[in-house]
């Protein structure tokens, strides 16, 4: 095992899950056979990264894609304020060039043609470009990297959210950012933080999509290393927290509000493998309470369901043991989940329409709380939020 960013060998373990199925691969039925991998969490003294021991060959998990980012309403207004500003902050017009790396369905891109503004996405996933296509959002069907950037037209603005953490080779797609970048653009990254996950317990943020979990220690070696600097970094609450950082040549001035947030994680040790090390104590108790609660639920004839077939979900209910006698199905209303089955735990997906006005929802993908609740308010059970500890409300 090599460091993803800076290639040490010596990078001791944070957790260990075993052997653990793809989170997105869900199945056609409940007898397919899902593939095992190795899931385990080291650190690296040397730069910081935190990240996973085993790359998933790319292809495999993001030339077909079951994670539409249009999903979810939160995720929409997320971006269509980013592009607002972007657009007023950077005065961008027609002459300007836009480039989205990730750009899934074009729930970001579509944004900009309202403006009249040139955006092009870059995305490996087929399925997900026919959709930005149809939007009228030219995609480039590919993986960014060093090599695609020779072929790609300078950019003012290049947005990256949700993806630095997916690349298996780092160094590369930061060299690609930097030949790309026009000598006074921005690129605007956001990554979830790897303090959000560790203080949140939420175990259920480690998977083989996951390669590598960031901090600002980590963020800092990765961009000077690649000739780019931070100008800006602020926190943002998407994706259960992480950072919005704006990306520039290595010219501008870094401000005092970025510089304290810096010193803080310093401060708290997340360059540090002792930050690290009570994260597996705590996430078994949070397993071991999961399992009592709803053992006891199952045990007085509760009717249990959990809502989101996101790839947490499949990482929470398998490290839970969950099977479809305790937990009869999983509620989600992508189109392309609905039907198939979780992997490892092998309960059904259906749709939202099947929540009924009783019992008892264990919430999975607990990051889109307040957006779910919303859309059922008919609903009069309860509640379980699994992170950062069991609760039923
Ligand atoms: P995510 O946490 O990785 O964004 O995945 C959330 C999953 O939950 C995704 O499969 C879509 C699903 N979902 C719903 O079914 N209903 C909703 O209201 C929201 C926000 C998400
Ligand atoms: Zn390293």
């Amino acid at each position: 095992m090599k460091c993803l960013l800076c290639a040490s060998t010596d990078t001791p373990e944070i957790i260990s899950f075993g052997k653990v199925p793809l989170a997105n691969a869900f199945l056609d039925s409940p007898d397919s056979r899902e593939e095992l991998f190795d899931l385990t969490l080291v650190f690296c003294p040397v730069c910081s990264l935190v990240q996973i021991t085993q790359s998933i060959d790319p292809n495999k998990l993001f030339r077909n894609y079951s994670y539409y980012s249009s999903m979810s309403d939160t995720m929409l207004k997320h971006a269509s304020d980013l592009v607002d500003s972007l657009v007023k902050e950077r005065k961008l017009n027609s002459l300007s060039q836009v480039i989205e790396i990730a750009s899934n369905d074009a729930y970001l891109l579509s944004n900009f043609q309202k403006y009249g503004i040139p955006a092009l996405g870059i995305d490996p996933s087929v399925n997900l470009a026919v959709i930005a296509h149809s939007k009228g959002v030219q995609t480039i069907t590919d993986f960014f990297s060093d090599r695609l950037a020779d072929s790609l037209p300078k950019a003012d603005v290049i947005i990256a959210l949700n993806v630095l953490g997916h690349v298996p080779d780092p160094n590369d797609f930061l060299r690609g950012i930097h030949k790309v970048l026009k000598p006074n653009g921005v690129c605007v990254i956001e990554v979830p933080s790897v303090r959000a996950t560790i203080e949140g317990n939420s175990f259920d943020q480690i998977y083989h999509e996951h390669l590598s979990y960031w901090s600002l220690s980590s963020l800092r070696y990765a961009f000077k290393g690649n000739n780019l600097m931070i100008a800006r970094a602020e926190k943002i609450s998407i994706h259960g927290g992480g950072y919005r950082l704006y990306v520039t040549q290595p010219s501008a001035i870094r401000d005092r509000q970025t510089n304290q947030m810096f010193e803080i994680e310093s401060a708290l040790g997340l360059d540090k493998f002792v930050y690290y090390q009570c994260f597996a104590d705590r996430v078994k108790d949070v397993g071991i309470l999961l399992r009592t609660l709803l053992a006891g639920l199952h045990s007085v004839g509760a009717r249990i369901v959990a809502y989101g077939a996101a790839a947490k979900g499949t990482q929470l209910l398998n490290y839970i043991g969950a099977t479809p006698d305790i937990i009869e199905y999983v509620i989600d209303s992508t189109p392309v989940k609905i039907g198939k089955y979780v992997p490892g735990c092998r309960i059904p997906i259906v749709s939202p329409n099947n929540l009924g006005t009783q019992g008892y929802v264990l919430l999975t993908a607990h990051n889109w709380r307040d957006e779910i609740k919303s859309k059922h308010k008919d609903f009069t059970g309860q509640w379980i939020i699994p992170l950062p500890f069991p609760t039923i409300e």
